[in-house]
């Protein structure tokens, strides 16, 4: 078949099932306002839930990096050298974390990736939430492990996974992954719970702190930390691309697990480090994240979150993800479409990021939201509904 004859083929389908995708064109920094496709819209799109992508220390500190480290990193950090930034960031987040060490790759997706292949493979278990995010989803695939899947927060399936686990491979490495928040959701996982089941059973937990942090508990350290079972957890990851305004992500645990994964995490091994100034970028974040700043944006997302759920006339969302059901694939669509008119940012989330049939608006509210940015999106949410 003809190479363009195919391709052409395939995205009509994809039309005709209301799931085309296309780009759009950001002129301006993230932020609660943006300019985008040439309008000025309020923004209810971004994961930057601290509005720090656009925070002035942040940027003077990739600005000041670039000048003195250039502008990339030549190569794979085992190649051509670690730069000191990149190691200050790691000490900083292990810090922040308070774990022993901490690991950084170029984004979420690489570390799940390089991470989750390299604790479990042939012959080993994992166990995983079906909401979980495509990259632990095909990390656990990529790994040749043994899978198994429980339904969303279900524990007792969760546990019967595991016996299942321990009886039939009783040699196994058995790991668990789950997010704290659910990215396309926005609700929490029973960590507590899960720690003490992965405890029982000698597994190991993988939590993808990815939309938790900068959101939950103190300077917003993460679910773990707020219900205090950090300690036990085996695997902390998490993004610097989300509430810490810039990208990358870390994976923090004990010393061994960074000096394990330098030696085997195949996205760390063969992959060119992130450019220096994104890690000085991210290490002003997590400085910023640590202080009375950080406290008080995290608080103020809070009471953002409060306001909108009193607004919507709806529960607070356990984070700083408001997902309004819609169903249908064409009209999620068509919602978002009308407020983008209305000049509202709001994406429509699809299959396959969700099932099929479970169509949604994903609105995220930030720190920097206004009272009046939060009413006005009240009413065009409303009246587009009505519309459609
Ligand atoms: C829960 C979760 N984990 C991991 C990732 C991947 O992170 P990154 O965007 O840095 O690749 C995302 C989204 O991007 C996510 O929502």
């Amino acid at each position: 078949m003809d190479f363009n004859q195919f391709l052409t083929g395939e995205l009509q389908r994809i039309e005709a099932a209301g799931l085309r995708r296309s780009l759009r064109v950001m002129d301006s920094a993230q932020g609660a306002e943006v300019f985008c496709d040439g309008r000025r819209l309020v923004n209810f799109s971004s994961n930057d839930y601290l509005g720090l992508a656009g925070h002035p220390l942040l940027i003077e500190a990739a600005r000041h990096a670039a000048s003195e480290a250039g502008a990339g990193a030549g190569a794979s950090r085992l190649i051509s050298g670690s730069h000191r930034h990149h190691e200050r960031l790691e000490e900083e987040l292990a810090d922040f974390k308070n774990t022993a060490a901490a690991l950084t790759f170029s984004s979420g997706y690489a570390a799940a990736l390089g991470v989750i292949p390299a604790l479990a493979g042939a012959g080993d278990v994992i166990i995983l939430d079906k909401l979980c995010h495509a990259c632990l989803i095909d990390a656990a695939r990529l790994s040749g492990a043994v899978l198994r899947v429980f339904p969303h927060n279900q524990l007792e399936k969760l546990e019967s996974h595991l016996r299942w686990a321990r009886e039939k491979h009783p040699k196994a490495r058995v790991l668990v992954l789950v997010e704290s928040v659910y990215s396309m959701d926005g609700d929490l996982a029973p960590l507590r719970e899960i720690v003490e089941l992965k405890e029982r059973f000698g597994a190991w937990l993988f939590v993808d702190e990815a939309h938790a942090l900068g959101v939950i508990g103190s300077h917003g350290r993460g679910l773990a930390d707020a219900l205090g079972v950090a300690g036990p957890i085996e695997v902390h990851m998490g993004t610097l691309g989300k509430a810490l305004g810039t990208a990358g992500a870390y994976v923090c645990g004990s010393s061994v697990l960074r000096d394990y994964l330098i030696n085997s995490a195949r996205s760390f091994i063969f992959s060119t480090a992130p450019p220096p100034a994104v890690a000085a970028a991210g290490c002003a974040a997590v400085s910023l994240l640590a202080s009375a700043e950080g406290a008080e944006r995290v608080e103020r997302l809070e009471s953002v979150r409060r306001e909108l759920a009193a607004l919507l006339q709806g529960p607070v969302s356990s984070s700083a993800i408001f997902p309004v059901s819609i169903g249908e694939e064409n009209r999620a669509v068509a919602v978002s479409k009308q407020l983008w008119d209305a000049g509202f940012f709001v994406p429509a989330i699809r299959y396959p990021t969700v099932g099929k049939g479970s169509a949604r608006l994903r609105i995220t509210v930030t720190a920097d939201h206004t009272a009046d940015h939060l009413k006005s999106l009240a009413v065009a949410l409303r009246s587009s509904i009505r519309e459609v």
